[in-house]
């Protein structure tokens, strides 16, 4: 059967969305029983640039129904995108995850109580994904949906319900702190130890990274590095007049709580002020009341478009395996590879 000939259609799923006429997430689902992997993949290579302009525009899509079995199988089809990867290992991210093939990795190692709250992939850096894949290998016995949240319709939200908040958002950006252990804490979803973070051996190749990337940082009496990233900005226009809620807020003031770090003081706006509280938690239950919770089946792949949808991960019972890819921003190789100064101001205390 040639690749033309697979048979895929649109179909809807429970607690679909729809925004400006758009279904939230685009549901696309294998109907040909006996597709092989090689045709799929033939397809996709074929509508790559087409599923480019559908991320974007839905915010996700969701394969169903695609024979991908295995985390190989998985590569096969992320490879077909024939999009850039975005390795983990170089990311400034601050969760544990594991390798399965060069590109594929857990989704994170963290208990299954542990609420991950919504967030635009490693906004909180400098560095991050254009696009995302998950993969569910098995899905939990029960809960562990992936929460979705469209976020360009969650700024349009803030500017009617709170505008000067988003407003300030936008012009003062955001600081991000957090402190990383001097070992990896599989305990905690932000346990990733600072060697890791910065493939570093030795203090003075982490700051050497940390300098570069206009950090300030400040290490402890027992070896953990507080780092506080440069202002990073909190909304992205991802279009002519469309603009997203681009950052890790809502994650770093719910969710970034472990024995080493306290959320209220992980996220000031760029000048240094603080956030209200308040404002935030409203924020925060106006995305939840926005979020689309996938309910995982084996097989199912997504993709997200970083800059349009955030996601999260609800907790679950039982033994779950989502693995995920990442996908490369264009202009983003030489910031991930160097060590470059990129003109911002050195408040690096050691
Ligand atoms: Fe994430």
């Amino acid at each position: 059967m040639p690749a033309e000939a697979l048979d895929v259609e649109a179909v809807s799923v429970r607690g679909q969305q729809k925004h400006g006429g758009e279904p939230f997430p685009l549901v696309l689902r294998c109907a040909s029983p006996a597709a092989k992997l090689d045709q799929t993949v033939d397809w996709l290579a074929a509508h790559a640039s087409d599923f480019e302009q559908k991320a974007d525009r839905h915010g996700a899509i969701l394969f169903r129904g695609f024979p991908v079995q295995s985390p190989e199988d998985f590569d096969r089809f992320i490879a077909a995108f024939g999009w850039e990867n975005f390795p983990y290992e170089q990311s400034l991210s601050n969760a544990v995850r594991k390798n399965y093939t060069p590109r594929v990795f857990s989704a994170n190692e963290a208990p299954a109580d542990v609420t991950i709250y919504l967030h635009h992939e490693m906004a909180q850096t400098p560095v991050f994904p254009s696009k995302l894949f998950f993969y569910c290998q098995q899905p939990a016995e029960s809960g562990g949906a992936t929460p979705l949240c469209r976020s360009d319709v969650l700024f349009e939200q803030m500017l009617a319900r709170c505008p000067d908040f988003a407003r300030d958002c936008e012009h003062k950006g955001l600081r991000y702190t957090n402190v990383m252990p001097a070992e990896d804490d599989a305990a905690s979803g932000m346990g990733r130890s600072w060697q890791s973070t910065f493939r570093a051996n030795r203090r003075e190749e982490a700051e050497q990274r940390l300098h570069g990337l206009g950090y300030s940082w400040e290490w402890s009496d027992d070896g953990c590095l507080r780092a506080t990233t440069p202002v990073l900005p909190a909304v992205r226009e991802v279009g002519p007049g469309r603009k997203t809620f681009f950052n890790q807020l809502i994650a770093a003031f719910r969710g970034w709580k472990d024995s080493r770090n306290d959320p209220g003081k992980a996220i000031t706006f760029g000048d240094g002020t603080p956030l209200d509280r308040d404002t935030v938690l409203t924020v925060a239950e106006m995305a939840e009341q926005l979020t689309y919770d996938h309910a995982w089946q084996q097989g199912d792949v997504v993709l997200v478009d970083n800059y349009v949808a955030m996601h999260g991960r609800r907790t679950f019972s039982g033994s779950r395996r989502i693995l995920a890819s990442l996908v490369a921003a264009e202009h983003h190789g030489a910031e991930l590879h160097g060590t470059e100064h990129h003109g911002a101001e050195h408040h690096g205390a050691s």
